[in-house]
């Protein structure tokens, strides 16, 4: 059959949003890469989260130089506004800290809002973006126990910054600073078609001021079908509880049709590269014996269950099977899991709307498929049965 109207594509499956050289995806090969760099490599002992903000804006891995002005310019960017903090204290008692965050990001926006004339800025506006997300997750976590704010202090890296704000603790045990740097990075960027960074390119080209870009994507991500797994498959493997009933909950969940958190993917026709990276973190972290360790041992069965069940399908773990495990080993708090996301993906949504700009930034208008009533004449009230 042929027709005139384009065809219609469900969850826009295969349709290109976008040009960008940011971020790569390859479904069938299980590769995601940075600017050519593979997320492998990215969090390897020495990579930070501040090396990887160097390579997505600049396109090119930092020497020594670069990558201290970088720790530089993220430490001088994350400073908050007292006033800010203490609304943002408020806000996150009385909501989830997903919204507390989308709030908090708008009101880092300025009195004006005409970004077109102050697009020239856009680097820095980035930037301290980038930076602030984690000083506004760190507030909210402090807010939420009751403890008072301690701000970024002058010594500390990012991911150093946010694990002591978050859980507290002035130090660490050996890993957790890294793991803290690896899920930043493993979270920074996965091609510009995801719901949330598609959102930062719609909100963007229609010339939104960078807060309304950020705080808009936010709500995208705090969906179960996109942010908000992580904390959704955690929650599963404790209602589960006990490694050995693993294997028959599943099975009794896939039979009532139950969409296993962390599990399948529109991209990935094989096991998420992502997951991969964060086990290698787990099998370092994780303390045999805890509590964490067997909600491990719950997500290693639903792997299994659910790949023999599912796999031929193309469905496996994505990044959210493991990762809830990996943020609750270095004492993350269960509601802060998306919001991290949130400190990682800020990245690569700013830096998709840099790239966005520069490409012209033209405002998305794309068409539909009209299903209702052709034109009709108007009766007046009266005349209605
Ligand atoms: C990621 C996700 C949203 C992709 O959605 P999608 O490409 O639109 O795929 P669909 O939801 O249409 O699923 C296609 C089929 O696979 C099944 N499926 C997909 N994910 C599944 C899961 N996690 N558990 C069980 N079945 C699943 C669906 O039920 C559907 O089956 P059907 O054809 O018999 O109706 C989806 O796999 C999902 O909801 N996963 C769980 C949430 C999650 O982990 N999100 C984080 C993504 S990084």
């Amino acid at each position: 059959m042929t027709t005139d109207s384009p065809s219609y594509s469900p969850g826009l499956e295969g349709v290109p949003i976008c040009e960008s050289a940011l971020s790569l995806v390859e479904g069938e090969a299980g590769r995601l890469t940075y600017r050519g760099y593979s997320i492998e490599d990215l969090t390897l002992p020495e990579a930070t989260f501040e090396q990887t903000v160097a390579l997505l804006f600049d396109g090119e891995l930092p020497n020594e130089s670069r990558l201290s002005e970088m720790k530089n310019i993220l430490r001088e960017n994350r400073i908050l506004d007292p006033e800010i903090v203490e609304l943002i204290r408020q806000i996150a008692k009385k909501t989830h800290p997903m919204f507390a965050m989308q709030a908090g990001i708008a009101m880092l926006g300025p009195k004006d809002n005409d970004f077109e004339i102050k697009v020239g800025s856009i680097r820095q506006r980035s930037l301290s973006l980038v930076a602030k997300v984690a000083t506004v997750v760190g507030v909210i976590a402090q807010s939420l126990e009751d403890r008072p704010y301690e701000g970024p202090r002058e010594s500390e890296s990012h991911a150093e910054m946010l694990l002591r704000m978050i859980t507290g603790n002035e130090t660490h045990p050996d890993g957790h600073v890294h793991t803290m740097d690896s899920l930043l990075t493993l979270q920074a960027d996965h091609s510009a078609g995801n719901a949330s960074t598609f959102t930062s390119r719609v909100v963007t080209s229609t010339k939104a001021e960078p807060e309304a870009v950020v705080s808009s994507a936010i709500g995208a991500l705090s969906g179960p079908a996109h942010g908000g797994a992580n904390e959704a498959s955690l929650r599963l493997f404790i209602e589960i509880g006990d490694p050995d009933n693993a294997e028959q909950e599943i099975g009794k969940k896939l039979d009532d049709k139950f969409k296993i958190p962390g599990f399948g993917h529109r991209v990935y026709s094989v096991k998420d590269p992502r997951s991969k990276v964060i086990q290698r973190i787990a099998d370092q972290i994780i303390q045999a014996g805890s509590k964490n360790d067997d909600y491990y041992k719950i997500a290693l069965s639903v792997e299994s269950v659910a790949t023999e069940r599912l796999g031929d399908r193309g469905l496996f773990p994505n990044v959210d099977l493991f990762s809830g495990c990996v943020f609750a080993a270095i004492g993350i708090p269960i509601d802060l899991f998306t919001p991290i996301f949130v400190a990682g993906r800020t990245l690569g949504w700013v830096a998709n709307m840099e790239e966005q700009w520069a490409s012209g930034n033209r405002i998305y208008r794309p068409t539909q498929i009209y299903t209702g009533e052709a034109h009709r004449p108007y009766s007046n009230i009266a005349q209605r049965d």
